[in-house]
This record gives structure tokens, C-alpha cells and sequence, in this order.
């Protein structure tokens, strides 16, 4: 049996020189990259196998991020369906140049999609939530996955109408 809990994982780095952006902060491109690694890594682990991103949402950036700051990226499965999982991440630092307590920095909403070596679509276990924060994220994350579903369902009908 896999919770929600059970899939968290948590990847940190120190920011350096190399993510900066002309303004001398952190490059939005890079932190995700970083949300994506943490993505997988959960999903790869809770689908015990390769998943692959098939999309990321609600990708939302606070305050920026600066060089020497330590990131800290959290990542947990809120959902699961057949083959895909919607995974939460949360990106935290630790200001480089102060004891202070850690700044939510992003967050986002990503669809990962378990595959074969074939690439193509395979089933996941089941996601048993227990806890009343994970029920909170599940029912969240159906409710995203209602609008992404339908949000495409209608742009492909509406092509088909257009044609
Ligand atoms: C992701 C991918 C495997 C989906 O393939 P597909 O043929 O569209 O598969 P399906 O239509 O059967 O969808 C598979 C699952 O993904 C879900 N899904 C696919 N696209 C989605 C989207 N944009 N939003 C929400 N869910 C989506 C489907 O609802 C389905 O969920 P379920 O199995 O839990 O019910 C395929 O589009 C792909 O390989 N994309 C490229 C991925 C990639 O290269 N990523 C970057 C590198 S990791």
C-alpha cells in the first residue's frame, strides 16, 4: 500500500552562478527543470518505472530566487488514475546570507505519465489516501484534472468544428 506521504521526496541545491539571469537572480527555466527532476523522481518511484511528463500547470513563481540561495524542492503523488499521476511540488529556499525561516519561492501542478520501454502507456498501483491533508490534495487534484481534461476536449472539438 502507497500513500500520498509515502512518495514524498525532496531534492536541494545550492543556486550558483550558472542559474543566474541578467538580473543577477535565478532563472524561472532552471527552478523547472529542477521541479521537474523531483516530479519524476517521485513518480518514477510511486510507478516503479519510467513516467514521463506529459504536462505542467499552474507553474506559479513568488519571489525570486538568488544566487547562493539553498533550494529546496519538495515533491508528493496527489493523485493517481490508470497510468497518469498529478504530482504537487513545492520550492522552498533558504536564504544563502541569513538565519531565516525558509521562503516558498514556486509551486506547481504536473501530469506524469507511466510508460513502458516501448513508451507506451502502463498502469500504475493504486494511491491510498489516508490523511485529511492528502484527501484534501486528491479531491484538488481530481478537480484540476476535470479541467485539463475538459479544457482539451474542447479545443480538439472546436477544431474539428472549425475544419
Ligand atoms: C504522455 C503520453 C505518454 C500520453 O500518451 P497518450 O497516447 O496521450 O495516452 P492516453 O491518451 O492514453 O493518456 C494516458 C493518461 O494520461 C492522461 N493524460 C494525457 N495527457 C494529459 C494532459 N494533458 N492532462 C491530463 N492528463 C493527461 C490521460 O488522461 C490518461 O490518464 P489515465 O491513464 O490515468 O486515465 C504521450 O503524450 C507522450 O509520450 N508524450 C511525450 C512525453 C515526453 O516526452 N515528455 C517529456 C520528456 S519526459
Amino acid at each position: 500500500m502507497t500513500t500520498p506521504t509515502d512518495t514524498q521526496i525532496t531534492l536541494s541545491r545550492v543556486m550558483g552562478n550558472v542559474e543566474g539571469n541578467l538580473l543577477g537572480t535565478v532563472h524561472g527555466g532552471n527552478i523547472m527543470k529542477i521541479v521537474d527532476d523531483a516530479a519524476g523522481v517521485a513518480a518514477n518511484r510511486f510507478a516503479q518505472g519510467p513516467a514521463v511528463t506529459a504536462g505542467m500547470d499552474e507553474m506559479v513563481f513568488l519571489t525570486p530566487v538568488r544566487i547562493g540561495d539553498v533550494l529546496h524542492v519538495h515533491a508528493c503523488v496527489n493523485w493517481a488514475g490508470r497510468s497518469s499521476m498529478e504530482v504537487g511540488v513545492r520550492a522552498e529556499v533558504d536564504r544563502w546570507d541569513a538565519v531565516t525561516p525558509r521562503v516558498h519561492v514556486a509551486s506547481a501542478y504536473l501530469v506524469m505519465v507511466a510508460v513502458d520501454q516501448d513508451g507506451a502507456t502502463r498502469e500504475v498501483p493504486e494511491l491510498v489516501v489516508q490523511t485529511a491533508a492528502e484527501r484534501r490534495r486528491h479531491h484538488e487534484a481530481e478537480i484540476r484534472r476535470r479541467h485539463r481534461l475538459a479544457r482539451r476536449e474542447e479545443i480538439a472539438s472546436s477544431r474539428g468544428v472549425g475544419e
